[in-house]
């Protein structure tokens, strides 16, 4: 790998190869870059900057919001909506869609994000991140929420920014996957690996353990048989990991493999998982089969599941090829 490749070089050699995106793709990825230093900033200043702690309201889904979910919230709106490569944004953040004004050109492509992706681990200074996904706004005049239901695989570019002992933005146009860390003295993203891969088997497991009690039958046999390491069908010691923040622990699958499982379970029935398809699902579904590994809801492929609303949840289990086939396989022997 030549030296110091620059994300603007990047995004350029990937717009020269035969057109692999298009320069307003290009210009879009390279906006969302910038709010990422924004926001790696203001979670870098912790308790010297008003970051910390409750926004004393709740989101769509009901959740509390922290100060820093609406402050990586308006970063990214404030980006982007001048650009003239957008049509309209959605985020966890949102109730609705958030349409470029008027004032502005519009563009041809959608944008959604998880502002703030673990957002219980800000206070206590533990790796969050912002995850992002494009899709190309359908044919027809105006926009709509109806225009953002579309599959995973329809995705143009996704990515997110891990905000850890270092900024690490970590993206796919569909060309593998790209890692860049952030030089701080420079401000910009430099290319640190260019192809990841994920080890198809692995021995470490993801998944939030306290609501064992509430899984469907083929998660409680997965970990089950995974617990009983080398005494077991498995053959070999497990080790779990829960950072609690999706892309942190997302990010350590894609680094050295793993599972990642957020499975629906019996605390509420009706929904389908905790993780929301469109902006944390998807995005990561489609960095993790880039680098060889894949990514479902139990049953099908995740990237092909039609989105019918914009906050939308799924059942996730990704990581690692032969890991995540086997609790797939696992549901349909149930
Ligand atoms: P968000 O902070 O955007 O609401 O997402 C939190 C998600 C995800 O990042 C993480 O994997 C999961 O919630 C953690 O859930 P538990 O609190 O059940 O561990
Ligand atoms: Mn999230
Ligand atoms: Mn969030």
């Amino acid at each position: 790998m030549p030296k110091r490749i620059s994300l603007t070089r990047y995004l350029v050699e990937q717009q020269r190869m035969e057109g692999h995106i298009p320069s307003q793709l290009r210009l879009l990825l390279e906006v969302v870059a910038r709010a990422c230093k924004r926001i790696s900033q203001a979670v870098n200043k912790g308790a010297l900057g008003d970051v910390m702690g409750s926004a004393e309201s709740e989101n769509v889904q009901g959740e509390m919001q922290k100060k820093l979910d609406i402050i990586a919230n308006e970063v990214l709106i404030e980006a982007n909506e001048w650009g003239g490569h957008l049509a309209a944004m959605a985020s966890e953040e949102m109730e609705g869609i958030y349409v470029v004004p008027n004032r502005y050109p519009q563009g041809e492509y959608l944008l959604m994000f998880d502002p703030l992706d673990g957002s219980s681990n800000i206070d206590v200074n533990v790796s969050i991140g912002t995850i992002f996904s494009v899709l190309v706004k359908p044919e027809g005049a105006g926009v709509s929420e109806q225009d953002f239901l579309q599959p995973g695989t329809h995705q143009v570019a996704a990515g997110y920014c891990v905000f850890g002992p270092q900024t690490t933005l970590v993206l796919t146009v569909g060309d593998g996957v790209a890692v860049f860390t952030l030089d701080r003295e420079q401000g910009s993203f430099i290319l640190t690996d260019e192809h990841l891969r994920i080890p198809e088997d692995s021995k470490e497991f993801a998944i939030n353990m306290s609501n064992q009690r509430h899984w469907a039958a083929p998660v409680t046999r997965y970990i089950d048989e995974c617990l009983q390491g080398t005494d077991g069908p498995r053959g070999k010691d497990f080790n779990m990991r829960w950072v609690g923040s999706m892309v942190a622990d997302v990010h350590r699958i894609l680094t050295r493999g793993g599972v990642f499982m957020y499975p629906w379970d019996k605390r509420e029935p009706e929904k389908a998982g905790k993780l929301r398809l469109m902006y944390e699902a998807n995005p990561m579904s489609w960095l993790i089969e880039q680098a060889g590994g894949a990514s479902t809801n139990g049953k099908h492929r995740i990237m092909d599941i039609t989105p019918t609303k914009l906050h939308e949840r799924v059942s996730v289990f990704m990581g690692s090829k032969n890991e995540v086939e086997r609790v797939t396989r696992y549901h349909s022997e149930a």
